[in-house]
């Protein structure tokens, strides 16, 4: 995947700047920065967005490959990254590639991935039988698996009862992949189709099968042809990650060798080549995602790299300063523009949430024109798009970026021009751990998703400089207590909130009027729907005591025990 991410420039969807696929730039879940080049006849930006592809070269860094053939399924990046898991390096290609393209990266072994279609569809993906001339070892899964019968000769029929989810399977040991890993001879597979195959085709032995699939797993081991009807990538498939790690270092002969480090250095490697001494720029929000494509980039081209990182005054207690601190000198040229003042002029006399979000995203879009101009022309731009981000139509040819919340709108003057998005087929852990690799702060690292706006969005009502404190501070100790809980890394979000509302309270001998900050926890895995937390009492008090005693103007506390929907995560 790196390998391929660093090649010539397709242009991709975006015809036009929408709010919707720049606004984020100071996200961490969309970690939407941008390139911007300069055309002077024009005295304003136009940016365009391209993808990079990834350049198929093999170098010094060469590690040993497995590639993923793509077939439409959901799983095809899953499935890499298992194989990085068994610490073999490994790159999703379509179906399309051409075979001479596949031979020259040598790879150790293949695997099909699943899919949505019938064999027999005519417009369903299929793959010239050369393939299975090339001496490579070849493991299909589900279509994959049918696509492989098929094509040799087998026969791949309609299932009476078709299966999904989680299946009693009978695995027969004796095969190399179902061998050695501790795997009973019933266990649970994860399933899913509709077509099974009925008939082997001339060489393979049948390795596994189900009440209602005959043919679960087959095999011609003398080829190295491996295939199951299940989803071994899938954590439901008991030991697939095993039965995938016996493919790669058993069949295919892969060492494992293959680490973040690697990942690293190849990535590195791979950008200088690209970038040659041309000029990149990065917004950086300091979310985890921006923060570590920064950090990649340092390392590669140093101060070919500006990084501009506006701070609207939004972030939370000393956020700033600690984005600041961990790449001040780091190399590259740091911009850190401090504009709250320019925000909160805008936003005086402002209680509406969606004209707080516009308000901030334009505000957003001209500081950073502002700083970007005077850099001068810029070759690249560099996006924090991690795998979540990206909606892909199948193969990876359409990348559209997502559209998630924005936070206002980008003038229709300004395009897109180059992007590098190095991190764009890591899951979030993974550019976690690569974060960790690069020796980036573990505040960074292990910051959680913080929306653009920032707290502007949790300050119910008009945003004063004494709000903002009051909340600054409150927020602050309800992490604190999260933290001190051991919990900082269980709940997936969690922050105060400041409402607008004021209520009596007694403090000492004395009657107070103040305000009510909201406690927000939520637990979710997409953040498209969620649980709040079911955090003990005792920590809730702990935190609740501490921001009465501690913040001035709070008299009363109380937690938001919403699902998501109806509410939605952030109050605004
Ligand atoms: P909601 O409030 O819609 O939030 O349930 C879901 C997730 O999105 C984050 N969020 C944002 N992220 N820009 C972002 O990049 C934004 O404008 C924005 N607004 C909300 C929110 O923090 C939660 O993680």
């Amino acid at each position: 995947m790196l390998l391929s991410l660093i090649h010539g420039l397709v242009p991709i969807v975006v015809q036009s700047a929408t709010p919707e696929n720049v606004t984020n730039v100071a996200t961490e879940n969309n970690n939407q920065s941008f390139t911007l080049t300069f055309l002077p006849s024009h005295g304003i930006m136009k940016i365009e967005l391209l993808k990079i592809a990834f350049r198929e070269r093999r170098n010094s860094m060469e590690h040993q490959l497995i590639i993923v053939l793509d077939f439409g399924g959901q799983y095809n990046q899953l499935i890499a990254r298992r194989v990085r898991e068994c610490g073999v390096y490994c790159e999703v290609k379509s179906y399309k590639t051409p075979l001479d393209e596949i031979r020259a990266l040598h790879p150790m072994g293949i695997i099909f991935t699943g899919g949505p279609n019938s064999v027999y569809d005519e417009k369903s993906p299929h793959i010239s039988k050369e393939i299975f001339e090339m001496g490579i070892p070849i493991l299909g899964i589900c279509y994959g698996a049918q696509l492989m019968a098929y094509t040799l000769g087998g026969k791949v029929s309609s299932c009476d009862n078709s299966e999904y989810g989680k299946t009693e399977t009978h695995y027969d040991n004796s095969s190399i992949l179902f061998g050695g890993i501790h795997l009973p001879e019933t266990a649970i597979s994860w399933m899913s189709h509709t077509d099974y195959v009925s008939e082997l085709p001339e060489g393979f032995r049948n390795t596994a099968h189900t009440n209602d699939c005959p043919n679960a797993a087959f095999e011609d081991a003398s080829r190295k042809f491996y295939a199951v009807q299940f989803h071994p990538e899938v954590n439901h498939t008991f030991a697939g990650v095993g039965m995938i790690d016996s493919f790669v270092k058993n069949v295919c002969g892969c060492h494992g060798d293959w680490t973040m480090a690697s990942y690293a250095q190849t990535a590195i490697t791979q950008i200088r080549e690209k970038v040659g001494d041309g000029k990149v720029l990065l917004a950086l929000s300091g979310g985890v995602d921006s923060s570590v494509a920064a950090a990649l980039l340092a390392k590669a081209v140093g101060n070919q790299l500006t990084c501009i990182f506006v701070d609207h005054g939004f972030m939370r207690k000393n956020e700033g300063d600690e984005v600041e601190a961990a790449f001040r000198d780091s190399g590259m040229n740091f911009i850190r523009v401090n504009a709250k003042e320019q925000f909160m002029s805008k936003l005086r006399g402002v209680s509406d949430p969606e004209t707080k979000r516009k308000t901030i995203g334009e505000e957003f879009i001209r500081v950073f024109e502002q700083e970007a101009k005077k850099i001068g022309q810029v070759d690249y731009l560099v996006q924090g798009t991690i795998y979540p981000d990206v909606i892909e139509s199948g193969l990876g040819d359409a990348a559209v970026i997502k559209s998630h919340h924005n936070v206002g709108g980008l003038p229709d003057y300004v395009d897109f021009k180059e992007i590098i998005e190095p991190l764009r087929m890591l899951f979030k852990d993974e550019v976690r751990k690569l974060g960790v690799e690069l020796g980036l702060s573990p505040v960074l690292v292990w910051r959680q998703p913080f929306p653009g706006p920032g707290l502007a969005i949790r300050i119910i009502g008009e945003i004063t400089d004494e709000k903002l404190e009051i909340l600054q501070d409150a927020d602050a100790i309800f992490r604190e207590e999260i933290a001190k809980a051991g919990l900082d890394r269980e709940i997936n979000q969690y922050f105060a909130v400041l409402t607008n509302m004021r209520s009596v309270g007694v403090m000492g001998d004395f009657r107070t009027y103040d305000y009510t900050v909201a406690l927000r926890a939520v637990t979710t895995s997409d953040f498209m729907t969620a649980d709040f937390a079911q955090i003990p009492y005792e920590t809730l008090a702990v935190a609740a005591t501490r921001i009465v005693g501690e913040v001035k103007s709070v008299n009363r506390i109380v937690y938001d025990i919403t699902t998501k929907p109806p509410a939605t995560i952030e109050w605004e």
